[in-house]
């Protein structure tokens, strides 16, 4: 049933201890929330206070109020159409090596799992990651370079509502991209020369229509508040959410962040380290108060 089940699905695990405990339930937990599922247990504070140990199910009346809640709210983005650029880029030096960086995916893909349990249809323009996107309403575009992800977003952001532009793009790509690979024997040491990228987030902001909402990040190293502002500004945003390599567990790879929200109208909203997903979820909640 739960394998060919369209609607959100909601799972609240009753079992006991050595069950709970297991790796391969605490694997398959993983794996639902993951895709975008909903688990409902105690929360570990209020565990304390029970006698009955870990794997308890979640007392009926929560049950019933977390899918209140969701009915009320939780359906808030049907009916938009999301497109979220994730991952890194690649930039062909030679057929075997490429100029690239950290970005595992990450958070763009928890941002596509958030919007759609709340009942967007996604489009992920993904480049090269190692993640799955397993829920029916998310649909990935595999691009490699910069420009093959720029053409993907002209064609499918005027059929949205909402992109959240959270690839680490290749500012610069090799101009000459050899058609055989580059021999160590060479005499002289290779020379590779750079073009700039196109500025996807600049050129989607250009082509914006009302009632279109934009969000980019910002990845900082220092002067994160200018950089961020500045990259608000400049690229036409709604809002930019900043991330800083100077905050440990935050930024590439790592399963965490720490972001800081600018708006165009001024406000700015401080968040502490958590979780991608949950990160996602402040994100699309700043963005529904827009
Ligand atoms: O993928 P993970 O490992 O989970 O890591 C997540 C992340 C660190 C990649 C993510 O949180 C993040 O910060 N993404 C943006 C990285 C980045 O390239 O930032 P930037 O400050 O250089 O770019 C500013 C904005 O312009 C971004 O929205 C970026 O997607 C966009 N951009 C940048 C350059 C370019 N040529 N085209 C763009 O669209």
């Amino acid at each position: 049933t739960y394998l060919s089940a369209k609607a959100p699905v909601f799972i609240a695990p009753a079992m006991d201890l050595d069950m709970f405990a297991h790796p391969s339930t605490t694997r398959n937990l993983e794996l639902l929330r993951s895709y975008g599922n909903h688990i409902i247990e105690p929360a570990s504070g209020e565990l304390a206070s029970h006698l009955v140990g870990k794997g308890r199910m979640e007392e009926p009346e929560v049950i019933a109020s977390v899918l209140d809640r969701f009915f009320d709210c939780g359906m808030s983005l049907a009916g938009k159409h999301i497109m979220i650029t994730a991952g890194p880029t690649y930039e062909k030096i030679d057929p075997v090596r490429f100029i690239g960086n950290y970005s595992s995916g990450k958070m763009g893909y928890a941002i596509a799992v958030e919007a759609a349990s709340r009942g967007a249809d996604v489009t992920i323009v993904s480049g090269p990651v190692a993640l799955k996107a397993v829920n029916p309403r998310i649909k990935v575009v595999d691009v490699e370079s910069a420009r093959e992800m720029l053409e993907a977003c002209e064609r499918i952001f005027p059929s949205c509502d909402i992109a959240i532009m959270c690839a680490a793009v290749a500012d610069y790509a090799p101009a000459h991209p050899a058609d055989r690979k580059i021999k160590r024997e060479h005499n002289d040491l290779p020379v590779i020369e750079l073009v700039k990228n196109p500025d996807i987030a600049a050129t989607l902001g250009a082509m914006k229509k009302p009632g279109q909402r934009l969000v980019g990040f910002a990845l900082e190293t220092d002067n994160e508040m200018s950089n961020a502002l500045h990259k608000l500004k400049a690229k036409n945003l709604n809002m930019i959410v900043m991330n800083s390599l100077r905050d440990k567990g935050a930024g590439f790879r790592t399963d965490t962040n720490k972001v800081t929200i600018y708006k165009l109208d001024g406000g700015e909203l401080h968040f502490d380290m958590k979780s991608k997903r949950e990160v996602a979820s402040d994100i699309i909640d700043t963005l529904l108060s827009l």
